[in-house]
């Protein structure tokens, strides 16, 4: 993750833009439990066209920002080292144990231990916004993206670079799927979520996907609980077959209709899907009558609560999502949670798709994510405008 560039890095002003995609799990299958208490897992995650979007600022060297509220639009709060970070979009309150902020002072730890030829001893305060669009606790893994965004925005910022055992250690002691998000693309994902292989893209236009949120925000290690509890598939190594095919079949070249024919099984391939039912019962009920609504199988990202139906292009999709929103409004699909679903068709991201871009001092830029569903076909990573700071 080496910087090059005609740019001052780490100099004040600097501003990196970054796109943290939302994932979905094809298929999650746990594979065991292992002796630091946490879960073996095999699973094929793909990024989404859904994302969040990072952008920092580098403030001057030696300055204390601390805490201070009351920014428009959101909160700001200091790290531990200055940094500040304010957020847009979704609801979610700038606290210091915000992954953006854990990510920047964890990453300036391992600048600060690698001192790197060059590089400024303490790299300065960032400024950071999070524009926020991926559902909070909903296994779509915005937390850790926006983490991983954080991770590599830092460091472009900074103009420092570390090993990339190194920055996958950074990410791992995030969480579990950080490390997915460095890879920029679909990956097999095993181990805690520290092992990452990359799968090559789908042959043919990438598949469209509803998103459908309950708000009914579910706890990871809760489910994992449940899951150690008993809470299982009937049948054990099901998920694991499904996942192993499917792995196997993307390596040699898997076709997007091909992917989409096996649809059923891939939504059955989710070990973590009883343990989530178990925690939030009207889930069962709401997931059925979105199958019967859309006469599709229906999916759950990760540890839920996230629906995810899989569709040949973006207009289908964008049908389904009106369909939801009827059956929301005349009553085919229950009421559950803290008002209405999260909603929203988008695609599978493929890779090379996402980048990002440093500004010297006084350029303003803004990030457009989730254009999907106006651009046609192919799915869109972000664009940046040139133009006046939004803030
Ligand atoms: O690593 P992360 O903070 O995302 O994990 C949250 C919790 O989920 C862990 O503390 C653990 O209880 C559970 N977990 C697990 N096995 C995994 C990932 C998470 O048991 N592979």
């Amino acid at each position: 993750m080496s910087v090059s560039g005609t740019t001052a890095r780490g100099a004040a002003g600097v501003r990196v833009l970054r796109f943290a995609p939302a994932k979905l799990n094809l298929t999650l299958a746990v594979v065991g439990r292992r002796e630091d208490g946490y879960h073996a897992l095999h699973s094929v995650m793909v990024p989404l066209a859904l994302g969040d979007a990072v952008a920092v600022t580098v403030g001057p060297a030696g300055a204390r920002a601390g805490a201070s509220g009351g920014a428009r639009g959101g909160t700001t709060r200091g790290g531990a080292r200055g940094d500040t970070l304010r957020i847009e979009g979704l609801p979610l309150p700038a606290t210091p144990e915000n992954l953006v902020l854990r990510a920047i002072d964890a990453t300036r730890a391992a600048v600060c231990d690698a001192a790197w030829p060059g590089g400024p001893a303490d790299p300065p305060p960032l400024a950071a916004r999070l524009t926020k669009r991926i559902p909070v606790a909903a296994g779509l893994g915005g937390g850790s993206s926006d983490a991983a965004a954080s991770i590599a925005a830092a460091l472009e910022a900074w103009g420092a670079s570390l090993p990339p055992a190194r920055v996958a250690e950074v990410a791992v002691s995030l969480g579990s799927d950080v490390p997915f998000f460095l890879a920029g693309g679909a990956a097999l994902v095993t181990g805690r979520g520290e092992f990452v292989e990359p799968l090559p893209d789908l042959r043919g236009a990438a598949p469209a996907v509803l998103i459908v949120t309950p708000r009914l925000p579910v706890s990871t290690p809760a489910v994992f609980a449940a899951y150690g509890g008993g809470a299982r598939p009937a049948e054990a190594g099901a998920a694991l077959a499904v996942s192993e095919r499917l792995v196997a079949d993307l390596r040699s070249g898997l076709a997007t209709p091909d992917l989409l024919a096996r649809a059923g099984e891939l939504a059955a391939a989710n070990d973590l899907l009883p343990a989530a039912l178990s925690l939030a019962p009207p889930l069962a009920e709401f997931r059925r009558a979105l199958q019967a609504i859309l006469g599709r199988p229906v999916g759950q990202s990760g540890s839920g609560p996230t629906a995810w139906v899989l569709y040949p292009s973006l207009a289908t999709a964008r049908k389904a999502a009106r369909s939801v929103r009827l059956g929301l409004r005349d009553g085919s699909l229950p009421p559950i949670g803290d008002g209405e679903p999260f909603v929203v068709a988008t695609a599978i991201l493929s890779r090379g798709s996402t980048t990002s871009t440093t500004h010297p001092a006084g350029a303003h830029n803004v990030v457009e994510p989730n254009e999907i569903g106006r651009s046609g076909a192919q799915p869109v990573g972000f664009s940046v405008r040139k133009g006046s700071d939004p803030r």
